[in-house]
């Protein structure tokens, strides 16, 4: 009998984001500003120490992890991690990936027991994506795409951030593309998480009725029920199997459903994405064990269960701009 977590609200948590670095290939102008400063290797946990944390956690009753970053397949040596949680018999392991290192695992990730791949993808016209993701080639990003369908992948989905006056005339083109491929697609309102340099987030705004409206110009949509217990509303066209997603943290919340936590890559596990909340899980990672024998996971399990008592009811993301969480999004995974 496994133990379960749940919350004071009576939320059961049983998916956790994993984000194994702070660091990117790309800069996009929603997530990150142009000149970052990331953390010293010193201050991140070691692969084993996530390791651990996945493995507590699935005995907590967590049958879904998805690891993110920054982009996780920047951190050095990330495949033993994702070999030790592909072992660990989950349900669901899943990934969020800007797709650019794809070409080079994707075989690697399909053998080690990776289930479902989401690849961002905001553009299909290379100047707009590079005004986007700044660093990054959209060549890559697509070549990444086909080396994950070849490796076998069945649950690719792609997730568009839309943007007024950036990508919002793409929309279609991103329907059309997704369509091709055969592959879902989700399309996600911008969240205010720090400040970015780039762009007044409230300028930006572009809701998913907008977006929904784009789509309907062309193709009849009509609701389906989820799968993933993820935030995203699905659609579907009658003449594809595809799903369109929409994920609406400011025109529809969806916080009363919320069934995860997230740990961050220096160890505070943060119990909602829009609120401070969070407990370190530093020092019962860092209790040594004696000699040749293994961790005493009790008191990193007892912390873990104690901390749903501080997990918030919910965000209060506004659309105006206005930032209520400092942190980045490459330092909580999304
Ligand atoms: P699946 O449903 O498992 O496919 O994943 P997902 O869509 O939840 O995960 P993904 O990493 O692809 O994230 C897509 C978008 O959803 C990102 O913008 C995330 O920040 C956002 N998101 C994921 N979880 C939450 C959440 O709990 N609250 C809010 N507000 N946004 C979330
Ligand atoms: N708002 C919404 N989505 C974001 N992402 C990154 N930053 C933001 C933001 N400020 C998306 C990425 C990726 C996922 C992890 O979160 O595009 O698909
Ligand atoms: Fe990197 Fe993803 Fe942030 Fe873009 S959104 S900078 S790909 S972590």
């Amino acid at each position: 009998q496994k133990e379960i977590l749940v919350d004071n609200f009576g939320r059961r948590v049983n998916y956790v984001r994993l984000s194994v670095t702070d660091r990117c290939d790309f800069r996009c102008v929603y997530c990150m500003s142009e000149s970052m400063t990331f953390l010293p290797k010193e201050s991140i946990l070691s692969l084993e120490e996530i390791g651990r944390i996945a493995k507590v956690f699935s005995e907590l009753g967590v049958e879904k992890v998805r690891l993110t970053g920054g982009e996780p397949l920047v951190r050095r040596d990330v495949m033993q991690v994702i070999d030790y949680i592909g072992g660990l018999g989950l349900k669901d392991f899943a990934m969020t990936t800007n797709g650019s290192q794809l070409p080079r695992f994707a075989k690697d990730l399909k053998a080690s027991g990776l289930k479902r791949l989401n690849i961002s993808l905001d553009s299909l016209n290379p100047e707009k994506f590079k005004r986007i993701t700044r660093t990054g080639s959209l060549q890559q990003v697509l070549d990444g795409i086909d080396a994950a369908i070849n490796a076998g992948f069945k649950g690719i989905k792609l997730n568009a951030v839309i943007m007024k006056g950036r990508n919002e005339d793409e929309v279609l083109d991103l329907v059309e593309f997704a369509r091709h491929k055969k592959i879902d697609i989700s399309f996600i309102e911008e969240m205010p998480l720090g400040v970015v340099s780039d762009h007044e987030r409230g300028e930006t705004y572009c809701s998913s009725d907008e977006v929904r409206k784009i789509i309907t110009s062309r193709y009849s949509i009509k609701p389906v029920s989820s799968t993933t217990a993820g935030p995203s509303r699905y659609y579907q066209m009658p003449d594809s199997a595809i799903r369109l997603g929409f994920i609406s943290p400011h025109s529809h919340n969806f916080c009363g459903d919320c069934n995860r936590v997230r740990v961050t890559v220096e160890g505070r596990l943060l119990l909602c994405l829009g609120n401070e909340h969070s407990i370190d899980l530093r020092p019962y990672l860092r209790n040594p064990s004696p000699k040749g024998q293994p961790h005493n996971d009790q008191p990193l399990k007892q912390a873990i269960i104690d901390s749903m008592a501080i997990k918030p009811e919910r965000h209060h993301f506004t659309n105006d701009g206005e930032v209520q969480v400092v942190r980045m999004m490459n330092m909580t995974g999304g």
